[in-house]
């Protein structure tokens, strides 16, 4: 079995692993959180749901430090990461892996190079040892045949299964899934939901999902949370999510579109 340890300073498992207060972020005039509150639970899967533009993407963005928030304070792994320099994240980035939602693959770069890479960037391992983590990774994920291959022979649904081997190749406490389904059929996107829910039997460890993709949420989810508005308009269990009755809800989970979202619409295709 594959374990991915701890490293030195570990958190309390009664803490939240990552937990923002009161963040807002703005780009110019678009404000994109407003004193958003959010609690990652220690150990098990959480979903962030959101319609699109909400700042789902933002929020992975700003708990590995990619982004700083313009106010408030970001907590993860035991740390305030939002003052830290670019050097004082490198040992967060290793470990909280982090699937972006475009994937990002490097083109000229063979799938072992691609994987290995973190490895040359921020550890010791010699090229026997980064080929042998990376084939361990394929194989957990069912792609090792694809090892030598560039990005560009690849399937939408073996790309995705080669960003995602990036993200946990470092054995992350943590892991981030910006939009695992975008781009997948449905049967694909019910492999991934089952791979999800391996990886994070196996790994042990704590998932961050963020998606648009209802059923994966339900099939996932220890614990959700809805953005809306800059805010977590409602954070609980799937029971809680699948029994609310508030209509800003129910119209997420149900896919229908509320007179003021169409509006919102109408309005950005004016723009
Ligand atoms: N670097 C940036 N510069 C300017 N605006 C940005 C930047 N990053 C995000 N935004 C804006 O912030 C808002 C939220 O973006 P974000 O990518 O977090 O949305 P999202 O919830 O992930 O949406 P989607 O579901 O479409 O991926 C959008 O209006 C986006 O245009
Ligand atoms: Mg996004």
């Amino acid at each position: 079995m594959i374990r991915c340890g701890p490293v030195a300073g570990i958190p309390d498992p009664s803490q939240p692993l990552i937990a923002l207060r009161n963040v807002s972020k703005s780009f110019g005039d678009v404000h994109v959180l407003r004193e958003l509150n959010l609690d990652v639970p220690s150990g098990g899967t959480t979903v962030i749901l959101g319609p699109s533009g909400a700042g789902k993407s933002v929020t992975l963005k700003l708990i590995i430090g990619l982004l700083q928030p313009d106010a408030g304070s970001v907590m993860a792994l035991g740390e305030r990461i939002d003052q830290l320099q670019e050097q004082q994240l490198v040992d967060i980035r290793r470990r909280i892996g982090f699937l972006f939602q475009q994937g990002a693959l490097f083109d000229s770069m063979s799938v072992l190079e691609n994987i290995a890479f973190p490895l040359r960037e921020h550890s010791d391992m010699d090229a026997g040892a980064r080929r042998a983590a990376a084939l361990d990774v394929l194989h957990l994920l069912g792609i090792e045949s694809c090892i030598d291959r560039l990005p560009g022979e690849l399937s939408g649904g073996q790309r995705k299964r080669v960003a995602l081997a990036r993200a946990i190749v470092q054995r992350p406490e943590c892991i981030l899934y910006d939009e695992p389904t975008t781009g997948l059929d449905p049967i694909r996107s019910d492999v991934v939901a089952h791979l999800l829910n391996q990886l994070q039997e196996r790994l042990g460890g704590t998932s961050l999902v963020v998606t648009h993709d209802i059923p994966l949420a339900f099939k996932v989810a220890d614990h959700m949370v809805l953005l809306r508005d800059g805010k977590a308009w409602l954070s609980g269990s799937p029971d809680i999510f699948q029994n609310s009755t508030d209509p800003v809800v129910r119209n997420f989970l149900d896919g229908t579109a509320s007179a003021e979202d169409l509006l919102a619409m109408e309005s950005e295709h004016a723009a």
